[in-house]
């Protein structure tokens, strides 16, 4: 059994997919989620009506954002890293948006 995993962009669209298959698979899951994607915060709400609150736990935060990501890590047996701006043209017109930081780098997919 693999510990606690962390998944940030859990929320998106490939994130709630994968967070669904772990929670009923019994593992313990905390997404770390900007919410800044429309329908993620549709799609925590989703997950949370499933799985409640034992088995999944929820930290908003941004990638960029080095202490919040360091003290999420922590915690993490496994992490799965999907949280990116996922439009290149979004990240061309509004690069500050792009997800960076020293600790994670998320691509333009
Ligand atoms: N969907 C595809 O077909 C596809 C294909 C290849 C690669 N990818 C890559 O897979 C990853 C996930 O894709 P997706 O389709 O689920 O995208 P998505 O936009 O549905 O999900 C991305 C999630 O990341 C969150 N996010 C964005 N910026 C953030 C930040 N700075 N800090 C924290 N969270 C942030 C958003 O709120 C959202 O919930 C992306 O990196 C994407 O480039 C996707």
């Amino acid at each position: 059994m693999i510990g606690s995993i962390l998944v940030t962009g859990g929320a998106g669209f490939i994130g709630s997919n994968l967070v669904h298959s772990l929670l009923r698979d019994g593992h313990d899951v905390t997404i770390f989620d900007a919410l800044s994607r429309r329908g993620s915060e549709r799609n925590m709400t989703w997950l949370r009506s499933q799985y409640g609150h034992s088995q999944l736990h929820c930290i908003r935060g941004d990638v960029r954002n080095f202490e919040a990501v360091q003290a999420a890590v922590r915690e993490a047996d496994v992490i799965y890293h999907l949280a990116g701006q996922v439009a290149v043209t979004s990240s061309v017109s509004h690069p500050p948006k792009a997800p960076r930081s020293p600790g994670i780098h998320a691509g333009d997919g």
